[in-house]
């Protein structure tokens, strides 16, 4: 899978994008993201291979010795990060321009990591958007019920950016669309909105009005986990679909501190660290797009997927930070010999543990 080069020109177009279309933010919005992702920067070293010793745990247990498709409970049991601390081999490694999967079928050490170099660890700030609710948000790792659509095994590493250290029992809370672009709860318009086109200019331009939740007991795609000792959080779902105006992505919120409901009815939330979007390369939603379910989407052939450089509101340009430092595009891997058979994708967020955000870029 070499979507590498497509990436730096999505970057390049995002970064020109974003200088045309950038809404202004306040002043103290700026300075606190700047401060961060400051703070943020001398992180990267301790990401690089944190997520290189995920991906090398992940290559000998699946790849090496058992080249079809995994069993999950063998990327899930908790001792395959066993070889965390001592992997610090980095310095071997070969050149990203070298067969990735080439390197990786030889488990030599991978230094490929989401975080590059020259990135900053801090996971950028980004709406939570309209469809969140900690009810229906049930602590468990399989998110997927019984939504149909592309394996996606989540691989969500944290990291303390005060520290540059991999943060356990923070609880990773995730909820996304399903393969036709549906939120559990959320089925349809409201009734005096099911022929609205979307807005055509200001600052919701692409998006249409949000749908209302009127399903309560719907928790489909939404799920929380806490991270283990090493500072990850894994889940079982599936690749998203895309709605109007919006890039696919998956959303997220991180509680230092939390409450478990009794009859695991979800949780109640305390303190929020961080919100954030996670979104796919280009070139793989546009796999995605002809397989079933995903081609049955209803917008298909009325407005199609919204690229990400389109993004509406701005949020995936925002997602990078506000000097592009920091990269919320999935690294992924094929589980089995062909796409169908499902994905596994690795993202590391720097957070900052002691932060306390009330959601302030909601809209
Ligand atoms: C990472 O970037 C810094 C600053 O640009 C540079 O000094 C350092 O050599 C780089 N490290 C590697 C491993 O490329
Ligand atoms: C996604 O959810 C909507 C709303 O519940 C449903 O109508 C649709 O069939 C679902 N998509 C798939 C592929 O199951
Ligand atoms: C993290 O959050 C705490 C509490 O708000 C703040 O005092 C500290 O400066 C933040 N750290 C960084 C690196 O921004």
């Amino acid at each position: 899978m070499h979507f590498a080069h497509n990436l730096f020109v999505i970057a390049l177009l995002s970064a020109i994008h974003a200088q045309a279309h950038h809404e202004p933010k306040t002043d103290h919005e700026i300075e606190v993201q700047r401060a961060l992702q400051v703070a943020a920067c001398h992180c990267a070293p301790a990401v690089e291979s944190f997520t290189a010793s995920r991906k090398r745990a992940w290559a000998q247990r699946v790849l090496a010795g058992n080249p079809h498709l995994v069993d999950q409970q063998h990327l899930f049991s908790s001792d395959a990060y066993a070889d965390l601390p001592d992997s610090h081999h980095s310095e071997h490694s070969s050149s990203p321009h070298e067969n990735e999967d080439e390197t990786f079928m030889k488990c030599t050490p991978i230094s490929d990591t989401h975080i590059q170099n020259n990135t900053c660890v801090l996971a950028p700030e980004v709406t939570e958007g309209p469809y969140y609710h900690t009810e229906g948000h049930p602590i468990r790792q399989n998110i997927a019920e019984y939504q149909d659509g592309l394996l996606l095994l989540l691989d969500i590493g944290v990291i303390d950016v005060e520290t540059c250290q991999p943060l356990p029992n923070v609880l990773v809370d995730i909820w996304q669309a399903n393969a036709t672009g549906s939120y559990a709860g959320h089925p349809v318009p409201h009734p005096h909105l099911a022929d609205e086109q979307p807005a055509t200019e200001g600052r919701r331009r692409g998006l249409l009005t949000a749908f209302p939740r009127t399903i309560q007991e719907e928790t489909w795609l939404r799920g929380a986990w806490p991270t283990d000792k090493n500072g990850v959080v894994q889940f079982t779902s599936i690749y998203p679909g895309y709605y109007t105006g919006r890039a696919t992505h998956i959303h997220t919120k991180v509680f230092p501190e939390w409450t478990p409901l009794p009859n695991n009815e979800g949780f109640q939330a305390g303190r929020l660290a961080h919100t954030g979007q996670w979104f796919f390369d280009e070139e793989l939603n546009m796999v995605v797009d002809k397989m079933y379910p995903y081609i049955t989407n209803p917008i298909k052939d009325i407005r199609g997927r919204t690229r990400n450089s389109q993004d509406s509101l701005n949020i995936f340009q925002d997602s990078h930070g506000p000097e592009g430092k920091y990269n919320p595009v999935f690294k992924t891997h094929l589980l089995g010999g062909v796409v169908s058979q499902g994905l596994i994708a690795y993202i590391t967020m720097g957070v900052n543990a002691s932060a306390s955000y009330d959601n302030f870029w909601k809209g």
